[in-house]
């Protein structure tokens, strides 16, 4: 387990993590994902953030090979989740550090987990710096990405932005670098790691990169707490990418979500992607037996609109879509159009209960729902590519 030198005396000291394959309900298969931490060999040695506990001795022994705990000055923590302060109260234990930097919510969080007592915290705010001998240290906060103690550090001497979990994604691979591995696999990876994490905040993203515009950091290298590190052309490409997945112009894309029985509502879902291919739409049809609503929320989050199907099951829904709608709802995504189908028995709730889901999301419903009794015939399948038809108008519309 080898540490690798990332700029001259900045070493990656992190762990992969091949095997989770759950991020807080976020599948992480088949790739798991790291937890970098960084360690700057200076006149001040200084550790940036650390790794879920149970990864520990691996960055240890990666640290061990750059410095002795005991030599390690001050401990920069950017984050406050466990994957990246769990082990923090035993870092500090052996390092005996001089000073542990983190924002202000930053301390009050570290309180809430730790319940220390005697620790070296000093409070950084945006615009505060440190020096540590040949670097400088400036920090920003970046409130609520993602979380409220969330900040960055930027070292302009290597060029250099300590990023944190933002430009992350989980992915485990013997790389390092964004450069060394394929660039739809990349790209995946981020879109993922935005649409499950981050998109609720991309009010704050825009304005966050807009905010590291204006101060023109001069940066060669972004370096996230998760997966593969940015560096030289592919810092633009990383910044870049946030704002188009922030922006979330829609694309001529449509998700339908379902989940069936007795394949009465899965028919229905082919024969709405009919209409919707009619106009020329790209579409994902998605069983949620078979797709984790992770991946679902990945495709969601370019999609123009979200058609979501279930049969009436208990006067309601069936749970893997009600799972899913929670999980959307939950991560507030904007500007779609959406709309509800399934078959029924006696009752037929599901197409109303649907309904009520994507209108707490502010979708727009240009299209009756279509609800079929027990089995669907000819006439009942015309309107559902009906259906596909008028919810692929709309998106043309949409998207121009
Ligand atoms: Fe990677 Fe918010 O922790």
């Amino acid at each position: 387990m080898k540490p690798v030198e990332i700029k001259p005396d900045v070493f990656w000291v992190g762990a992969v993590d091949w095997v989770s394959r759950d991020f807080h309900g976020y599948s992480l298969s088949p790739m798991g994902t790291t937890y970098n931490a960084y360690l700057v060999k200076d006149e001040k040695i200084t550790l940036f953030d650390t790794v879920k506990p149970e990864f520990q001795g691996e960055m240890l022994c990666r640290m061990a090979q750059v410095a002795k705990p005991e030599d390690i000055d001050y401990i920069v923590v950017n984050h406050l989740e466990p994957d990246h302060a769990g082990c923090l109260p035993q870092m500090i234990e052996m390092i005996q550090p001089e000073k542990v930097f983190c924002s202000p919510m930053g301390e009050k969080a570290m309180k809430a987990h730790f319940h220390y007592e005697g620790w070296p915290v000093e409070v950084v705010k945006t615009g505060d710096s440190i020096n540590i001998g040949k670097r400088d240290i400036h920090f920003v906060e970046t409130r609520m990405l993602h979380w409220p103690d969330s900040m960055v550090s930027y070292i302009p001497q290597d060029k250099l932005l300590v990023c944190n979990d933002a430009f992350g994604q989980n992915v485990a691979t013997s790389q390092r670098f964004a450069d060394e591995i394929d660039r739809a696999v990349l790209f995946h990876a981020m879109k993922e790691y935005y649409a499950n994490i981050v998109l609720p905040f991309s009010p704050i993203v825009l304005k966050t990169l807009d905010l590291l515009a204006e101060m023109k950091l001069d940066v060669d290298m972004l370096a996230p707490d998760h997966g593969l590190i940015f560096r030289g052309e592919d810092v633009a490409y990383a910044l870049n990418t946030y704002r188009e997945f922030a922006e979330q112009k829609p694309k001529n894309k449509a998700v339908i979500a379902y989940d069936s029985m007795w394949h009465s509502t899965e028919k229905m879902a082919l024969a709405i992607a009919e209409g919707l291919q009619e106009h020329g739409v790209d579409v994902k049809i998605m069983w949620l037996k078979a797709n984790h609503h992770s991946a679902v929320m990945t495709e969601v989050i370019d999609a123009a609109a979200v058609i979501v199907g279930s049969p009436t099951h208990n006067n309601g829904i069936m749970p893997n879509v009600a799972k899913v709608l929670n999980y959307i709802k939950g991560l507030k995504p904007q500007n779609k159009i959406g709309a509800a189908f399934g078959s029924f028995g006696w009752s037929g709730e599901s197409v109303k209960v649907i309904t009520e889901w994507l209108e707490s999301m502010s979708m727009e419903l240009p299209a009756d729902p279509v609800k079929v009794k027990h089995v669907p015939n000819h006439e009942s399948l015309a309107k559902c590519v009906e259906l596909g038809r008028i919810i692929g108008q709309a998106i043309q519309t949409k998207v121009g």
